[in-house]
């Protein structure tokens, strides 16, 4: 089955995909990105992650490239010509095509891009297993809240992740405090059991996921706090776990050369992680 992108109005074959030399998102990063969660033919928590494009938008001065409503349709015509159920929606717009000049070019239209990807439904052995993580220093610029496609820091973090064989990187700020990983969010259960996790600042990328697991775990009477913890607190924890959208809740069962509690993944994380997969078939599908 061939697989189709978008670009700047045109469904094409992903081969042939291509956007201009001087996009300013290829020459100086400048530009946004979302990634939604196709879940059994629904979009996952569609409209906050929206919410979230036009935030990041507004906060560099950037244009929509089409109307909300239009990206609506032309996400779901992307998804209806790849033909698949389960997998991720991309979405990148940049301040578009203008020659090399660092100042914001005049009246130019913005570009928008977008692909989808097949993924699994669930990945059992990270379920069940957990994963590790290591933790390294947070060397990225001060709005994380912004979601740029500016990922050098975060590349160069998931790689060290990679060459330590494992899964993910916890980054941490000039006091030691866990920001957030290279593509998740970061959460502990203390050992009194309350969920903790760092208070949504220009710090950390206010996560979709994140936001809907503070939602379900007030529903579930599970006592949390928004707050900023360190590395050290992150090693005695009674569990962690990490979060993103196409993820959900991932046990984290190793940070560093430190064992998380007794190794297995938590109660509370499964609880949560359950509850989030039932939130999911809340959402309708598309047609
Ligand atoms: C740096 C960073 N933090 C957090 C997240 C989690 O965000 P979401 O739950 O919206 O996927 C991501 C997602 O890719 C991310 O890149």
């Amino acid at each position: 089955m061939p697989r189709i992108a978008y670009v700047n109005g045109r469904y094409v074959d992903h081969g042939e995909a291509v956007v201009h030399v001087e996009d300013r998102g290829y020459q100086f990063a400048d530009g946004v990105y979302e990634v939604v969660h196709l879940f059994r033919n629904r979009l996952i928590d569609l409209e906050p992650h929206l919410d979230r494009l036009g935030r990041s938008l507004d906060e560099l001065d950037m244009a929509w490239p089409i109307h909300r409503s239009a990206l609506h349709v032309a996400m779901r015509e992307i998804i209806r010509r790849n033909r698949f159920a389960t997998g991720l929606v991309y979405i990148q717009v940049t301040r578009g095509v203008a020659p090399r000049d660092h100042k914001f070019p005049k009246d130019v239209r913005s570009s928008l891009v977008m692909t989808v990807r097949a993924i699994p439904e669930f990945l059992d052995d990270m379920r069940e297993n957990g994963v590790a993580v290591i933790t390294l220093e947070d060397i990225r610029w001060a709005r994380r809240d912004i979601k740029s496609v500016s990922l050098l820091p975060n590349v160069l973090g998931k790689q060290a992740a990679a060459a330590a064989d494992v899964y993910e990187a916890w980054m941490y700020d000039g006091e030691g405090m866990v920001t957030e990983g290279t593509s998740s969010n970061a959460w502990i259960i203390s050992g009194d059991g309350v969920l903790i996790t760092r208070a949504a600042d220009h710090d950390i990328l206010q996560g979709i996921t994140r936001q809907a697991i503070l939602q379900l775990a007030q529903e579930m009477n599970i006592s949390f706090e928004e707050r900023s913890f360190s590395v050290e607190e992150a090693y005695n924890a009674r569990e962690a776990f990490m979060s993103n959208s196409s993820h959900f809740v991932t046990p984290v069962t190793r940070i560093d050369d430190r064992v998380i509690a007794n190794g297995i993944p938590g109660s509370l994380s499964a609880a949560l992680h359950s509850r989030y997969v039932e939130f999911m078939s809340e959402f309708p599908k598309i047609s």
